[in-house]
């Protein structure tokens, strides 16, 4: 079913490593699962999204989300591929190309934040879900994605002592954002390697929800299938349907229908 207020949910944490790409990637598969037509926008220079979801290696792909927010709005059409490893989820591919596109629109467009923004347009109506994986950094590529977006995740890694470094000056970051676009809304923290009998992650988890005010109720266990999952550029649900980690994202994607629907 094509939903006419298409949801754009911003993955992001300038904290590296904490589950962007991972969220992105198994939220867009269990969303689609769900019968939902999910997008998914790779703007990280790494281009991890796209090389465990991509048909093609992200070198050889032509128009990909540098090229798109630098270029015309017309090069949309070449930018979205249908098919991907993940049934029923589209793909703009990300490429190293994204290294100098903060620059270029800096110096080329009268709103270097809001250049993702209005090529969605066009989208909108399209898709269910639109799922932004966002690089390691609160720069332009970060804010052209939370300017396009009506709603914003935070992986916060939950298994680490320094899980909520820096998070402070992302909410803040939020707070400026808002005044281009203020329909963005906070779904909250997602603690990812979580698990409850940890003290470090029941710590984590009290600092998280005074931090970031909003914490998603489902957390996304350690696993060491989701490596797999990457490596055989697979969903989780392709490769053990019923693992603990593979029903954790199939929850999130529930209570994140149930929240913005
Ligand atoms: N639940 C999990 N269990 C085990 N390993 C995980 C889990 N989530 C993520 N990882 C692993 O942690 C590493 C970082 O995850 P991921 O690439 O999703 O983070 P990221 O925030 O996108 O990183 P970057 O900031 O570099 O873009 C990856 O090797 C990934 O496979
Ligand atoms: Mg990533």
């Amino acid at each position: 079913m094509t939903n006419k207020s298409t949801k754009i949910i911003a993955v992001a944490n300038h904290k590296g490593g904490c589950g962007k790409t991972t969220t992105v990637v198994h939220l867009a598969s269990e969303l689609a699962d769900l019968g939902k037509k999910v997008l998914v926008i790779d703007l990280d220079p790494q281009a991890n999204a796209s090389l465990h979801i991509g048909l093609e290696h992200p070198s050889e792909v032509e128009t990909t989300s540098a090229e798109l927010l630098v270029g015309d709005v017309e090069l949309l059409s070449s930018a979205l591929k249908e098919e991907t490893n993940l049934k029923n989820v589209s793909l703009i591919y990300g490429s190293l190309n994204l290294g100098k596109t903060e620059d270029q629109l800096k110096d080329d467009a009268p709103r270097p934040s809001e250049e993702l923004s209005s090529k969605l347009e066009v989208l909108k109506g399209l898709y269910d879900y639109i799922l932004i994986d966002c690089p390691p950094s609160l720069k332009l590529l970060t804010s052209n994605a939370l300017a396009a977006s009506t709603h914003v995740v935070i992986p916060i890694e939950s298994g680490s002592q320094y899980g909520l470094y820096g998070v402070t000056d992302l909410i803040n970051h939020l707070s400026k954002i808002r005044r281009v676009n203020p329909q963005l809304e906070l779904l909250g923290a997602l603690l990812i390697k979580h698990d409850e009998r940890q003290n470090v992650c029941k710590l984590i988890k009290e600092e998280a929800e005074k931090q970031v005010g909003e914490l998603l109720k489902t957390t996304i266990p350690i696993s060491t299938k989701v490596n797999q999952a990457a490596i055989l550029q697979q969903p989780l649900l392709n490769l053990d349907k019923s693992s603990k980690v593979r029903r954790a994202f199939q929850n999130l994607a529930k209570e994140i229908i149930s929240r913005v629907e």
